[in-house]
């Protein structure tokens, strides 16, 4: 391993997770180097905050799939990553299922972010889930990526009480907030190994 970790951050989203790795990095806080930002939609906020802090940006060819990349897609993702030189895959808000060949190129080197305390909430909106379910607790979790959705190996999870004026959105704001603290700082712990 080099000793400043070479990063690809994937994401759909607005990237807000994206940024809170970028400003550790800058702060001094995580060592690592984000060389690639890579999303599947071509208007994804993620792309415009990363051109934003200078960074490289790539856009995934259309899927005729909505939730998986096709096979020709993930051939063209692994390509991208190694070109790129990239060593750790972050899943930073993808939401596409991670297969072959990307999971057997980069075996235990990728990593995910979900909103909630896994085992509990897998699946989409998991704030909604555990809103739903009435629980007193929930948080996030960051977690290795194998083949079953949500499931690998837990890394770190922060622990959030549900309050009972919460609102979906609320509760996903503040999960959010966790998550902020929680990605840099489990990230630190596995570059160490
Ligand atoms: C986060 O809540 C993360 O847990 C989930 O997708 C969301 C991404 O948010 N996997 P953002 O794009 O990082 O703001």
């Amino acid at each position: 391993m080099s000793t400043s970790p070479r990063l690809a951050v994937l994401g759909s989203g607005k990237g807000s997770n994206f940024v809170a790795l970028q400003e550790a990095i800058l702060a001094g806080k995580l060592n690592a180097t984000i060389a690639l930002v890579i999303s599947d939609l071509p208007d994804a906020t993620i792309l415009t905050r990363a051109k934003a802090f200078g960074l490289p940006t790539a856009t995934l060819p259309p899927s005729p799939f909505k939730t998986k990349l096709g096979p020709e897609g993930e051939i063209a993702l692994v390509q991208l990553l190694q070109d790129a030189g990239i060593e750790w895959v972050i899943l930073a808000g993808y939401m596409r299922v991670v297969k072959d060949p990307l999971l057997s190129t980069f075996p235990n080197r990728i990593i995910n972010i979900h909103p909630s305390l896994l085992p509990a909430f897998k699946g989409l909106r998991a704030w909604e889930q555990a809103l739903t379910a009435g629980v007193k607790e929930t948080g996030c979790t960051v977690h290795f990526v194998n083949k079953d959705i949500d499931a690998g190996e837990i890394i770190a999870q922060q622990r959030i009480p549900v309050l009972t004026e919460d609102t979906p959105e609320t509760l996903h704001a503040r999960i959010q907030e966790a998550e902020h603290e929680l990605f840099p700082a489990a990230l630190t712990k596995v570059f160490q190994k």
